[in-house]
């Protein structure tokens, strides 16, 4: 693995690599508070138990087949508002990759990674360790469906059903962590522009009117994100709406 993440400058550098564990965040978290991990370390696994997703829900992974694993960082650079840069530039490293093996990939707000027919391929847990200035260490979690053949919830699928090929997944770990690493520097040069207008053009259903609820059902258009990574989705009454997570979903 060492040499595997040898393309980049930072990111990657020191690798825990474990045959199992109950949740590379987990993980990273606990190692954090020991003050036995530094910023750029990835905690890797090929067989996680009880992986954990965004609101409280679990993340299935068969062992050996997918990509589970976390990778710790300080964007103490960043003040709580711009903090939602730090989703954008992980789940457009993530969308962008996953794209060289299909298209249609999209980015469902806030960090979902989806195939537009098949369903959902990745997914994104970032937790932070907040300290009187803000947000002292950020765990990223990635999970990536990569040569899984077989789910037991609807709407999910692998690179590997997608692209009717076994994958490498170091590889593509590999090119995963350079690929983060070159947008986080754009992050630290406080590219944000750039960011939220590369974020968009893979926003899935951005600018088309779909269904959502919130307290009843509604036809709605996403607008775009605001600065406090919001989405915004407007009704057909003409009024502009702005929801954090779990205030809307989309149906
Ligand atoms: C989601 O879509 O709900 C987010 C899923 C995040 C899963 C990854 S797998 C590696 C890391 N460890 C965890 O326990 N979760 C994240």
């Amino acid at each position: 693995m060492y040499k595997i993440l040898a393309n980049t400058v930072f990111l990657g550098k020191d690798v825990i690599y474990l045959t199992e564990c109950h949740s590379t965040n987990d993980e990273a978290l606990e190692r954090l508070r020991r003050r036995e991990i530094a910023e750029g370390s990835i905690v890797i696994t090929d067989n996680q138990t009880k992986g954990r997703g965004q609101r409280g829900n679990i993340w299935l992974s068969h062992g050996g087949m997918n990509i589970t694993f976390s990778l710790v960082l300080q964007p103490n650079f960043l003040v709580p508002s711009e903090q939602f840069y730090l989703n954008m530039i992980i789940s457009l490293s993530v969308v962008e990759l996953l794209s060289d093996y299909s298209k249609d990939m999209k980015i469902k707000w806030p960090n979902d990674i989806l195939h537009l027919k098949d369903g959902k391929v990745g997914g994104i847990l970032i937790e932070n360790i907040i300290n009187q200035k803000g947000i002292e260490h950020s765990v990223i979690g990635i999970g990536l469906n990569i040569n899984q053949t077989s789910f037991d919830i609807p709407k999910v699928t692998s690179l590997k059903l997608l692209t009717g090929q076994n994958l490498d997944r170091w590889e593509i770990v590999r090119l995963l962590v350079a690929g983060i690493e070159r947008r986080y520097i754009a992050l630290k040069k406080r590219e944000f522009n750039k960011i939220k207008t590369e974020y968009l053009s893979y926003l899935y259903r951005l600018g088309e009117w779909s269904t959502y609820s919130d307290v009843g059902i509604f036809e709605g258009k996403i607008n775009g994100i605001d600065e406090n990574g919001k989405i915004n989705i407007e009704k057909r009454d003409g009024s502009q709406c702005f929801y954090g997570l779990k205030e809307v979903a989309f149906l």
